[in-house]
């Protein structure tokens, strides 16, 4: 197994790349792909930048260039229902790509040619990452709270949801929008701007993968002033300790 880890922004894999043993830099295609091993497991780390195009051509070079046979994307989303809190934990089970729409040649949502509009991730890998991320909310988080109080940030024990995830390429900062996208999607739980497209690529290579997203705001109008808090001071906490757990799994 070589494990590609995909996150969108600096802050949403700090402390990722300083856990590997023998971290080794690869510049390409204005990317700094981190080479070497987490644990026991043969990984490759990449920062994608924000989008469905970075995210997969990310995913495409982690696959075809650098050999991953496995890739997380973890990172941040906004809350797709008022169920789902800032600070929770969402492993997808499939992703759509909710700004997808050729009707009417095609239903809304479907990725033309696939038949497929719902991207299903791989059930193994996404239930290590839900274990590793239960095993940090159980064993961690008391040390979570501190270290993010001190930061001047109250967090509650998350709760650790697996659905549906939504990616476009649009921040979400509108409650009517998020409604609306709801009622078009039952069971969304989260929406952000990368997963569903590293989904469709490897849907498309044969590459299984599991998304985790740590929510950072609610998808309303408060949402870009939240999501920066959240980045700037806790987000890389999750990411880190979650990923660390499953590479010891
Ligand atoms: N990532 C984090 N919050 C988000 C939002 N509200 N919309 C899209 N992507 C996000």
């Amino acid at each position: 197994m070589k494990l590609g880890i995909i996150s969108a922004l600096h802050e949403e894999q700090a402390g990722i790349v300083e856990a590997m043993s023998g971290a080794t830099r690869h510049v390409h295609g204005m990317r700094d792909y981190w080479s070497g091993r987490l644990g026991d497991t043969e990984t490759v780390c990449v920062l994608s930048r924000i989008g469905k195009v970075a995210a997969a051509m990310t995913a495409v070079t982690l696959v075809e260039r650098f050999q991953a046979t496995h890739i997380v994307f973890t990172g941040v989303a906004g809350g797709g229902n008022p169920g789902v809190k800032v600070g929770d934990i969402v492993i997808a089970e499939s992703l759509v790509q909710y700004d997808m729409d050729a009707s009417p040649l095609f239903p809304r949502f479907e990725v033309p040619l696939t038949g497929l509009s719902h991207f299903p991730s791989d059930t193994k890998l996404s239930s290590a990452l839900a274990r590793a991320a239960q095993d940090f909310v159980d064993q961690d988080f008391e040390k979570v709270i501190d270290i993010a109080e001190r930061r001047d940030f109250s967090l509650v024990a998350p709760r650790v949801h697996r659905g549906l995830i939504g990616s476009g390429d649009q921040f979400i900062s509108s409650r009517q929008r998020l409604l609306t996208l709801s009622e078009a999607l039952p069971g969304l739980l989260a929406v952000e701007m990368e997963g569903a497209a590293v989904a469709q690529v490897c849907f498309e290579l044969g590459v299984p993968f599991a998304v985790v997203r740590t929510i950072s705001d609610n998808a309303n109008e408060e949402a870009a002033t939240d999501f920066m808090r959240f980045v700037k001071s806790v987000a890389a906490i999750y990411s880190r300790r979650v990923v660390l757990r499953l590479s010891r799994a």
